[in-house]
């Protein structure tokens, strides 16, 4: 239900295209062209640029309002194409092999003479990179040849868009051309492993989790605590992924003007000043990531069902808790994100 949620005003259309051959050899002909296109993966919609022009990359540091010290990921069709960036040790093959196309990006060192623009990745000596499993966002990266830096399409600090009318809302004319191809699966974005150095960290936590790494590496993956002091990317600023509306954690009952964001059944849960059950809220207040308590289904409704309780109206939303485990974890990261100083727009 979540990823079906309607406009909140109505976006500019006119730069919006079903997915098809002709609208992705008119999207390839115009990131050749150093253009912005926002594309599908099965994370969330990437805001793409050619990686190796540092004015095309520019143009999506301007676009989103992100600071250009933040590295981006760049999209490759395959293996192979990977290989000709970065270096790939015996870990990293293995990784790749287990889970790309899919959604783990990889930190490893750039490759001598690897033509991506110094500010695609903020000068570092390391890349983050990686496959997408979508057809749409495939087709794409075949179609114009040229490796894609892509972060999610929406202004910097704000909820990632899931569907394209979220691109539309959040950029509207700063992006050339956005291909359309309904919600993502996953909902959350890649899980980020750096393998740069010796021991294998997740940066980022996502779909794939510790422990599905840790069967195919036969090493220890750890996670990142995360701390403020060493914000490698935006997505580890501790405010992020933010709603105008204030976030509340762990909510066991609904104050009078918050919206509930429910994960689980709401039989037991109450107005607190004892007016009511949160089940009669009307529709517009309440949202359930799952019903059935489904981490899958929670991540891919996780940013929508966020978006459509954002209202000025709302005193904030109340969000229960969600299970730290498996997904648990990454739906968690980006909601202690949105929560982080509640109230003031994100940076
Ligand atoms: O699911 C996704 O990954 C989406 C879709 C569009 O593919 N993309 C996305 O890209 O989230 P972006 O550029 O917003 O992700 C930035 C992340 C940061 O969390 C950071 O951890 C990591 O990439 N990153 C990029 N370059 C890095 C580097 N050299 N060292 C460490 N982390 C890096
Ligand atoms: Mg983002």
């Amino acid at each position: 239900m979540g990823n079906s949620e309607g406009p909140q005003q109505v976006p500019p259309l006119s730069r919006v295209a079903e997915a098809s051959e002709a609208s992705i050899v008119r999207a390839a002909d115009i990131l050749c062209a150093q253009g912005l296109v926002a594309f599908p993966t099965e994370t969330v919609y990437g805001l793409g640029a050619n990686a190796c022009s540092g004015a095309a990359v520019a143009r999506i540091f301007s676009a989103k309002g992100r600071p250009s010290f933040n590295p981006l990921i760049i999209h490759v069709p395959d293996l192979e194409a990977a290989e000709g960036l970065v270096q790939f040790d015996l870990r990293a093959r293995a990784a790749a092999r287990a889970f790309w196309p899919g959604p783990l990006t990889l930190i490893l060192p750039r490759r001598e003479g690897c033509p991506v623009s110094d500010l695609a990745g903020a000068g570092l000596p390391t890349l983050a990179i990686r496959v997408p499993a979508h057809p749409v966002a495939l087709a794409l990266l075949k179609a114009c040849g040229l490796p894609l830096a892509a972060p999610s399409a929406n202004r910097s600090g704000t909820l990632s868009p899931t569907a394209p009318v979220h691109v539309a809302e959040s950029l509207g004319d700063a992006v050339d051309l956005i291909l359309a191809a309904g919600t993502c699966a996953v909902g959350v974005e890649s899980t980020v492993l750096d393998l740069s150095e010796d021991a294998a960290v997740i940066a980022r936590p996502g779909a794939i989790t510790a422990a599905d790494l840790e069967s195919v590496l036969g090493c220890s993956v750890t996670y990142d605590s995360g701390n403020a002091e060493r914000p490698v990317s935006p997505g580890q600023l501790l405010r992020h992924y933010a709603p105008f509306t204030p976030v509340r954690l762990n909510a066991v009952d609904v104050a009078p003007g918050e919206a509930l964001l429910a994960f689980g059944s709401t039989r037991f849960m109450g107005i607190r000043d004892g007016t009511g059950a949160a089940a009669d809220l009307p529709e517009t207040m309440r949202r359930n990531l799952s019903e059935t308590g489904d981490l899958h289904e929670a991540a891919a409704n996780l940013f929508a069902m966020l978006r459509a309780l954002d209202r000025p109206q709302h005193r904030a939303i109340a969000v229960m808790a969600v299970p730290e485990m498996g997904l648990g974890i990454a739906i968690n990261d980006r909601l202690r994100r949105a929560a982080h100083g509640a109230g003031t727009l994100p940076v």
